[in-house]
């Protein structure tokens, strides 16, 4: 998809990975940066996570671009999305338990196999931290809406990672999920931001991401020693590491929130 001038307003433009793959090393480069070192654990991370950039999926992966007056190029943030196969996207609770890690799977696979995906699901913004609370993330939100359309998918889903969990660690994720603000709105910024932007919560995804991992690798990731087995909070988790001494195995499931864009005439 090429730049709209409506895109290229304010010297940002938004640019799939099929039009630059040059620029495809970007996209780690920025979520190295970000993401908890843990995360690159996931077994379906590990698997499926550079067939994003196939020749086949790469359209679904896009750049933030700031090009100065000189011509001179910034990656200022990243979006990554999969058209995956959602048997009854009339039902939301039909949406999958184990989300991020099984729509990735299920996509790369459908792409693989030539079968033809129902629905697009959003599987990670990233924002450079300087360029924090501009419209970007928002613009990268609307963009996926705009390419499940043209792509002819009935719905826009997203496993939501709530970005503040990791500050409350003591709460329940189905707990923190339930908090509002003053006004009504979900507590979680990063939900609320999705909410805003006319997305409702559909339901938990508990088992959204899956690190299971020797403990002496957890303790390379987390700097955490394990003496008993138990629950122990590592740095950007939103639920606790469960530590088996036994079998010397560290098993985390991230729950994330599955929320739904509205694609139909009228959805922002
Ligand atoms: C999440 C992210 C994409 C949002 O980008 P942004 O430019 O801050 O987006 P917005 O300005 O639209 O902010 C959305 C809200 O989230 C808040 N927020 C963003 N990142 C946050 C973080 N890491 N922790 C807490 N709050 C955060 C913002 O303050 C804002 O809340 P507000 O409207 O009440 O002020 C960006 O912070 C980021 O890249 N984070 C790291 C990667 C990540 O967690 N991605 C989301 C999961 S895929």
């Amino acid at each position: 998809m090429s730049a709209t001038p409506e895109e290229a307003h304010g010297q940002v433009i938004l640019v799939s990975a099929e039009e630059r793959p040059d620029l495809i090393p970007a996209f780690d480069e920025l979520g190295s940066a970000v993401w908890p070192k843990f995360i690159g654990g996931d077994a379906a991370v590990v698997k499926y996570w550079g067939s994003l950039f196939s020749e086949a999926l790469r359209r679904h992966q896009f750049l933030a671009l700031g090009v100065d007056s000189d011509g001179n190029e910034q990656v200022l943030a990243t979006s990554n999305s999969i058209p995956f196969r959602w048997p009854n996207p009339d039902d939301d609770a039909s949406l999958p338990d184990e989300g991020w890690d099984a729509v990735l799977a299920d996509g790369v696979e459908a792409s693989r196999s030539g079968q033809k995906p129902n629905a697009l699901s959003a599987l990670a913004i990233v924002v450079s931290p300087a360029r924090r609370g501009s419209d970007l993330a928002e613009r990268l939100i609307a963009n996926m809406k705009t390419s499940a359309r043209q792509n002819g998918l009935d719905a826009l889903v997203a496993p939501v990672r709530p970005t503040k969990k990791p500050a409350y660690p003591l709460t329940s994720f189905a707990d923190y999920m339930g908090w509002t603000t003053a006004d009504g709105a979900p507590f979680d910024p990063w939900v609320r931001k999705h909410w805003q932007l006319g997305a409702r919560i559909a339901k938990i995804a508990p088992r959204s991401m899956r690190v299971e991992a020797p403990l002496a690798q957890w303790t390379e990731w987390s700097g955490l020693r394990f003496p008993l087995s138990g629950p122990y909070h590592v740095e950007g988790g939103l639920a606790p590491l469960m530590a088996d001494c036994e079998s010397g195995l560290g098993l985390y499931e991230e729950p994330n929130i599955w929320m739904r864009h509205q694609l139909e005439d009228g959805g922002r």
